[in-house]
């Protein structure tokens, strides 16, 4: 069966990026990068694509007067390169509503803690403000709102004690780097669909055990 064509919207290092093109790099996985796109001229992570020869471009939003003019140059690149699904991973700008409608489905996003909690910026700082003991990331369905929608999976990690920001965001990014390319590969095969307003999984998608913090051994 054909790959599905998958494009990455990025804005910065690309780490997450770069678990997808490794995810596509296995003969076996469904999908293949047919673009990466970044907003920001000098991201690391165009790099990560150009090394993986995978096509590339820069829409820079600055070159635009205003959000929907940037957000069609994004869909005339989409469309020419006929992508069948739209990744983000780090890409730093707010969508429209109309935007998100378009991709419907089709447009997924991942974000460093267990949504509905922690959306936003400064994740792991307000994640170790608040005393929370167990963390971890989201990748979902992408809504009007920010950091909002549908939740395709979760990835769980304890916060430790002696833990910053950066030592947490280390362990929670190992998580992504694996949830990331698994909720793509649900959503390609069909196991994993937005119906409505919420996703709906075939039946051999299976759960998971407790994550207990601090332990009870
Ligand atoms: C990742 O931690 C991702 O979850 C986060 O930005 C980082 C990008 O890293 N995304 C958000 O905060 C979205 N609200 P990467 O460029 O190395 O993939």
């Amino acid at each position: 069966m054909a790959k599905a064509r998958i494009a990455v919207l990025i804005s910065g290092r690309g780490t997450n990026l770069q678990a997808l093109i490794d995810a596509c790099a296995d003969p076996d996985f469904p999908g293949e990068l047919a673009l990466v796109i970044s907003n920001r001229p000098n991201a690391k992570g165009l790099e990560r694509a150009g090394d993986a020869g995978i096509q590339r471009e820069i829409i820079d939003h600055k070159d635009f007067d205003n959000r929907q003019d940037f957000e069609a140059a994004l869909n005339d690149a989409l469309k020419t390169a006929k992508v069948d699904f739209v990744c983000l991973a780090g890409f730093m700008r707010v969508l429209t509503n109309e935007f998100a409608s378009d991709w419907r489905g089709r447009l997924i996003n991942i974000h460093p803690s267990l949504l509905p909690s922690f959306e936003g910026l400064h994740v792991h700082e307000r994640m170790i403000e608040a005393g929370v003991k167990i963390a971890g990331c989201t990748v979902h369905f992408v809504s009007a709102e920010v950091d909002n929608g549908p939740i395709i999976g979760q990835a769980a990690v304890p916060v430790l004690p002696g833990d910053d920001a950066e030592k947490l965001a280390a362990r929670i990014l190992e998580q992504e780097h694996r949830l990331y390319p698994a909720c793509l590969r649900l959503l390609i095969d069909g196991k994993a669909r937005l119906t409505g307003g919420s996703v709906v999984y075939d039946e051999s998608v299976k759960g998971a055990g407790a994550l207990i913090n601090p332990s009870l051994a």
